[in-house]
């Protein structure tokens, strides 16, 4: 069997790597993997292949950053020879980013099977534009890997046969639970006892200066009571230094982390405030207080079972759910089923018994 695995964005890399190793395994199997270029800095693409261990992408397509539609048919336009040159049995697609959905959309007008990786997700919520990917992703695979029960019962909701479907559990667990033991290596030496441990990039919190503005003016302000850790996304960057911001207290401003040290600093944090989908369900995993700052999330299990909550983008809300958690009265959670580091060997076992 040959296997086309596609990524391009930083969340891509910890769900390729577990499905890599396990293929790896067994027989006749051939892989090869496409990076669509849709993330490039070092930091954000090339140090996860070198900590989780991936071999160097075969093809890079190279796209860069564009406009949505400039970027997803730029993929469409480059992926299109290298598929017709390989013509795989299967081509795995992984999460909710532009690479996602522009090589499904290839696959599925080439009449080249897609598997989608982390499917079901919803966070019916369609201004967000990783929602428009996943419900189109959706729609058009002919394997759907499910990380929870609620994957499955929004794609029966929206008609895909049930038999296209597997609940496999998560991928990016099966790299944590790999990675756990070697997080400490990377560990900063002067890592402050209690520290909150900030992310933010998307459009809805990012991309409104008034927004921003107010964004970093309370995290300031948090910063006076605890430490702020704060790695950048280029894309938060980029906002904060068109506007000439430099944001007020005791941040502690960062480059975007690896993935051991990101880990690390998540395992010790004592809080995580963010707008990210996957750092939801590691720190559902890991047990850590996470305060989400968006409406809504298509991880509702992180709420339902985890250790998240919503705040949405309310400061009042956050500030009083922090000081919750600082006088230690913080949500206590469980692991979601599935959720055991074994998800990529159960996808291995349905794609080598695919006719
Ligand atoms: C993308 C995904 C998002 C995911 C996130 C993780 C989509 C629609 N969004 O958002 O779901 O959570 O990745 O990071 O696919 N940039 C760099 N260097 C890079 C990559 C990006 O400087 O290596 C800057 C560019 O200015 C670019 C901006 O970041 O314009 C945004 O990058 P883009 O890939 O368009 O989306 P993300 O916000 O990263």
């Amino acid at each position: 069997m040959r296997v086309l695995h596609i990524v391009g964005a930083r969340p891509n890399f910890m769900k390729l790597a577990p499905v890599h190793r396990a293929l790896q395994q067994r027989p006749n199997c051939e892989q090869l993997v496409v990076h669509t270029g849709q993330h490039y800095d070092f930091n954000m693409s090339d140090v996860f292949f070198q900590e989780l261990g991936i071999s160097a992408p075969d093809v890079n397509l190279g796209v860069g950053s564009a406009s949505h539609a400039q970027q997803t048919a730029q993929i469409m336009a480059s992926f299109e020879p290298v598929l017709l040159e390989h013509r795989p049995d299967i081509v795995l697609v992984y999460g909710d980013v532009n690479s996602t959905v522009a090589t499904a959309l290839v696959c599925a007008k080439l009449g080249i099977r897609v598997a989608h990786v982390e499917a079901g997700l919803r966070s019916f919520d369609r201004s967000m534009p990783e929602e428009i990917n996943r419900l189109i992703t959706d729609q058009l695979a002919d394997l759907l890997f499910t990380p929870s029960e609620d994957g499955d019962a929004n794609l029966a909701k929206e008609g895909v046969s049930p038999e296209r479907v597997h609940l496999v559990g998560n991928v990016m667990i099966d790299t944590l639970v790999r990675m756990l033991p070697n997080s400490d290596k990377l560990r900063p030496k002067d890592l402050p006892k209690r520290y909150v441990l900030m992310t933010m990039h998307r459009p809805s919190n990012v991309d409104d200066p008034e927004w921003l503005k107010c964004l970093l003016k309370t995290l300031g302000e948090i910063s006076s009571d605890i430490e702020v850790l704060f790695p950048v996304h280029p894309r938060t960057r980029e906002r904060i230094q068109k506007l000439n911001l430099n944001g007020t207290g005791k941040i502690h401003w960062m480059d975007p982390a690896s993935y051991l040290l990101f880990l690390s600093l998540q395992k010790n944090a004592t809080v995580v405030v963010t707008d990210s989908g996957g750092i939801q369900e590691e720190t559902t995993f890991l047990g850590v207080p996470c305060l989400t700052m968006r409406e809504n999330t298509e991880r509702p299990i992180t709420v339902t079972m985890g250790t998240n909550r919503l705040v949405g983008r309310d400061f009042g809300k956050l500030r009083a759910e922090l000081r919750y958690v600082l006088d230690g009265k913080a949500k206590k959670g469980q692991v979601p089923p599935l959720w055991d580091g074994n998800a990529a060997t159960r996808i291995a076992d349905v794609l080598c018994n695919l006719n």
